[in-house]
């Protein structure tokens, strides 16, 4: 039986380490699987909470609760910090994080080439190493396929076989089927490297060719990538873009939006919204600066990068705005937040703009509480959700993620006070009916101001 090692048990590496365990054929498992996670207090915990059959993250998804329970219970999921367990592997799939620095403004690589480093210094001949993390356009082929060939060579490991591969996983209800039904885009430094990665794939997902796109060069796999997220950060400022004009003119973006849409080859227009957040958008774009560093190619990519530099304005900008319209009367406030992830259906909070939002009233004074049917512990203010009875008592409601289970969510306001709703979570009818109550003041993203 051949052996999976997986290094880095994040939300990629997590969902790898279970479908890889679950791989079967004819009632048959296929692989011995093990995830590797970093001798650090953060790896420690996973490790040791994937050893006592939990799963380390908060995952919102039955099907995958259901899929990794039932592996766990059997001991077929695994993790460890011993880093010789690479030395066992056949395939290692690399699910660790590069950063970007934002302080330094430049993509954490060294840091990253340890993670390889660390592989090249004990893997056997043959094996093969498929690359999962989101990478500068370069870096499978000419620092870590280099960097492989070096150190293997000098343990006299002949051969090795590597393949950029990227994920598209989505955290939150879709976290099975975003990883199980997608489509597998692999570019191998070599034919033999891309052949075998189809192989394993598709005895994982079980997939059928057409579900996977070979590309001739890793370079072409990470440059899909960086070029998907960049789309769409790049969408999502344009927007932005104009709405701050619709907003200082008074207009109705959103009636806008929605007209443009009728033209068929524009109907995927974005909204507007509070922020961009996660772990994907917000760096992506940046990975470009490090295009120079890779391949030594001298290119500025302008949209991308600004695309960023706009986009993480964005909920200052919407701040400021609320905070001109309304003046004094968001000082001091009791605030309720409802939602806190970064996005609708998931408990990820990674640079959730929640955060900028919870920071720009904490610094007028205000009392902050959230609402999250689906984060129920929120690292950033270190507090617990408020219970859903207790939703009355706020001067100021800020409606942030469009979660499911907010849709017929209803709150008893208290009279006087100012309910925003800054991603678009209220439906039409209870817009109208808060902005046509004297009691309350209210502002709606994209609205014009009634
Ligand atoms: N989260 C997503 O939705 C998503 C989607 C597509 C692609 N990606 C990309 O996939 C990669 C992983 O993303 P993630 O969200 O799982 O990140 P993450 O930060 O949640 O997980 C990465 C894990 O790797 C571990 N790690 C770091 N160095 C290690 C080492 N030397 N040995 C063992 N473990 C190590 C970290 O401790 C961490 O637990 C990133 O490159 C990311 O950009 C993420």
């Amino acid at each position: 039986m051949k052996k999976i090692v997986i290094q880095g048990l994040g939300y990629v590496g997590l969902a790898m380490l279970t479908f890889c365990a679950g791989a079967k054929r004819k009632d048959k498992y296929l692989y011995k699987v093990i995830g590797v996670e970093k001798n650090s207090p953060k790896g420690s915990k996973i490790v040791q909470k994937i050893n006592s059959n939990q799963i380390p993250i908060l995952v919102d998804d039955k099907n995958f609760k259901n899929f990794y329970n039932k592996l766990s219970k059997k001991k077929r999921i695994k993790a460890t910090l011993d880093k010789n367990e690479y030395s066992k592997a056949d395939i290692v799939f690399v699910c660790s994080n590069c950063d970007f620095n934002f302080n330094k403004k430049k993509v954490e690589l060294k840091s990253y080439i340890n993670n390889i480093i660390q592989i090249s210094k004990v893997i056997k001949k043959n094996c093969l190493i498929v690359i999962q993390s989101t990478l500068p356009p370069g870096t499978t082929e000419k620092v870590l396929k280099p960097l492989l060939k070096k150190n293997l060579i000098k343990r006299g490991v002949k051969n090795f076989f590597l393949s950029h591969s990227f994920e598209r996983i989505t955290p939150g209800r879709d976290y099975y089927s975003s990883m199980k039904n997608v489509e597998r885009v692999i570019g191998g430094v070599d034919k033999k490297s891309t052949e075998l990665t189809k192989k394993i794939f598709k005895s994982i997902f079980d997939l059928r060719s057409n579900k996977i796109i070979s590309f001739k060069s890793p370079t072409e796999s990470e440059t899909c990538k960086i070029i998907e997220n960049s789309y769409r950060a790049t969408n999502i400022a344009f927007i932005e873009e104009w709405r701050k004009f619709c907003f200082e003119n008074n207009l109705d973006l959103e009636k806008i939006l929605d007209t443009i849409r009728q033209r068929k080859t524009h109907n995927n227009i974005m909204r507007s919204g509070i922020g961009v957040g996660g772990y994907c958008l917000t760096k992506d774009p940046l990975f470009t600066s490090a295009i120079n560093q890779v391949l030594g190619y001298n290119s500025k990519f302008p949209l991308s990068t600004n695309a960023v530099v706009i986009n993480n304005k964005m909920t200052s900008n919407v701040m400021s705005e609320i905070e001109n319209r309304f003046k004094k009367k968001i000082y001091c406030k009791k605030v309720l937040l409802i939602g806190v992830s970064y996005k609708e259906d998931t408990n990820d909070t990674r640079f959730s703009p929640a955060e900028k939002v919870y920071n720009f009233l904490k610094s007028r004074d205000c009392k902050l509480s959230f609402y999250d049917p689906i984060v129920n512990y929120w690292e950033y203010s270190k507090g617990f959700s408020v219970d859903k009875k207790n939703l009355k008592n706020y001067d100021i409601y800020i409606y942030l993620v469009r979660h499911q289970s907010l849709k017929n969510l209803y709150i008893k306001y208290k009279k006087g006070s100012i309910i925003l709703d800054l991603n678009h979570v209220l439906n039409e009818k209870k817009k109208l009916n808060i902005s046509r109550n004297k009691n309350y003041k209210s502002y709606f993203i994209g609205s014009r101001i009634s």
